[in-house]
């Protein structure tokens, strides 16, 4: 019966924690380096410090949000380049071609399909294994 479920479920342990960005920002000292903080379904939130150059690269199977939380970035793309500063996102589509990088260091919030890889399409140094929780 419905009662019944109900008065079971408020006896569970509700395992939600809260998350705050800038203690999580604190624990990041290197550049272009995503750690995962949550999932949503099959979705990761991820956070970084951007600064200088990221290589261009595009992801053939997915898009991929960037809101900035601090600072501002750039993204070329091949037709224009637009500047995100904090308080604003975009969404990149999948395929699209995409190079970002920040004059000064930013701090933004990524969301992307879990085993998304941040160089995209192209292997390197740069190429970060996809379980990076902080
Ligand atoms: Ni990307």
């Amino acid at each position: 019966m419905l009662w019944f479920g109900l008065n079971n479920n408020k006896m569970n342990k509700s395992n939600v924690k809260k998350i705050n960005l800038k203690n999580k920002f604190d624990k990041i000292s290197k550049y272009w380096s995503p750690k995962i903080i949550g999932e949503l379904n099959n979705y990761q939130f991820k956070i970084a410090k951007f600064k200088d150059d990221f290589i261009r690269h595009n992801h053939p199977e997915t898009d991929e949000a960037f809101i900035v939380i601090e600072g501002e970035i750039y993204i070329d793309f091949d037709d224009k380049t637009e500047i995100i500063t904090a308080g604003e996102m975009i969404v990149v589509p999948k395929g699209v071609y995409h190079k970002p990088y920040s004059k000064k260091e930013a701090k933004v919030l990524m969301i992307e399909p879990r085993g998304t890889v941040n160089t995209g399409e192209i292997v390197n140094e740069l190429t970060l294994s996809n379980e990076n929780w902080i």
